[in-house]
């Protein structure tokens, strides 16, 4: 029996998210939030902390600063249940990495310092580690600039280790979708974008278009709708699963928490219908609570809304 149920190799950084920002930022003003929060961000982190509370074994490969920003984000990874045995500290002026969300109605602005989410790279990954699991999953594939080149290599050794693998590239900041990313998704068993994404990595102009192009070459096709809820495509059987209704506060890290509820499931053995379901319920959840962890991270809150809606393992 592996150790692991997942590894993930990937970033960690921290979000800034500030609510009630007026909708025009003019120069040398000084303008209110009304309210704030300070978080762990970074796609592959919450994906990580959201599965560990969920109940999968963890182990995450990673990079932070030598700073206090990366103290503050290992805490509710440690908490949480993920193995941060091998997350590394990178010693000068490179820091942990920084979003800034200003939360508006309906839609955020993001500004990202990278800092350390590049800094990982093929000589960090410790193989006998990431293959000591049952699984392996890769988030911000254009993010990680220091170990993007070689994920269709590390995919394809994932793989010939006997692990089934997932990526969720999330979106490309060059918006130039390569890189290699057609090349990775022939070693992906489960690919996992949003509608906007899905098009881009098809280099398709409608979604319909898209998830055909994409599940030629990947097994199973999952794409998350926002407030539509979600789809999956496996060869030529279609799935789609409406979004559940909650009390929402804001998007910000919807889709990752998707990611892990779907790949929970998955890693339990549950069926397509399930996978969906769960990934829509936990992506609802982590809407309820500001950023990506805040929901998950409250255990009577996680569990009183579990099992309300009767999905608690
Ligand atoms: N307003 C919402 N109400 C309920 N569920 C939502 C809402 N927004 C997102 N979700 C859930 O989160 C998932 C991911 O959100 P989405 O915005 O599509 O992904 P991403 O964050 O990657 O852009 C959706 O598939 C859905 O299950
Ligand atoms: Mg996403």
């Amino acid at each position: 029996m592996p150790r692991f149920d997942l590894t993930i190799a990937g970033e960690i950084n921290l979000d800034l998210i500030l609510y009630g920002v007026p909708e025009e930022l003019p120069r040398e003003r000084e303008l209110l939030a009304d309210g704030m929060m300070l978080t762990l961000g970074g796609s592959s982190a919450i994906m990580a902390h959201n599965l560990a509370a969920l109940g999968s074994r963890v182990g995450f490969q990673s990079r932070i600063g030598d700073d206090q920003f990366g103290e503050i984000a290992l805490q509710p990874l440690r908490q949480s249940g993920v193995d941060v045995s091998r997350v590394r500290q990178t010693a000068g002026a490179v820091k942990t990495g920084l979003t800034v969300i200003l939360q508006r109605e309906g839609w955020r602005n993001m500004v990202t310092y990278a800092g350390t989410i590049a800094e990982l790279t093929w000589d960090d990954l410790d193989f006998e580690y990431l293959t000591d699991s049952r699984h392996f999953h890769i988030s911000s594939f254009y993010l990680q600039s220091g170990l993007r080149a070689r994920v269709p290599e590390l995919f394809r050794k994932m793989k010939a280790a006997g692990l089934t693998t997932s990526l969720d590239t999330n979106d490309d900041p060059d918006d130039g979708w390569e890189g290699g990313l057609d090349e990775a998704l022939r070693y992906v068993d489960i690919f996992l974008p949003n509608e906007r994404e899905a098009q881009k990595a098809a280099r398709a102009n409608d979604l319909e278009t898209a998830v055909q192009k994409l599940s030629a070459i990947v097994p199973l096709v999952v794409v998350k709708m926002g407030s539509e809820g979600a789809m999956a495509q496996r060869g030529g059987e279609r799935l789609v699963s409406a979004a559940r209704k909650v009390e929402f506060v804001d998007a910000v890290g919807a889709g990752d928490s998707f990611d892990s509820g779907f790949l929970h499931e998955y890693l339990q053995g549950g069926d397509l219908a399930a996978c969906l379901a769960a990934g829509n319920l936990a992506g609802a959840f982590s809407t309820t609570r500001p950023g990506g962890i805040e929901a998950f991270r409250d255990a009577s809150y996680r569990k009183g809304f579990l099992e309300e809606h009767r999905l608690q393992k």
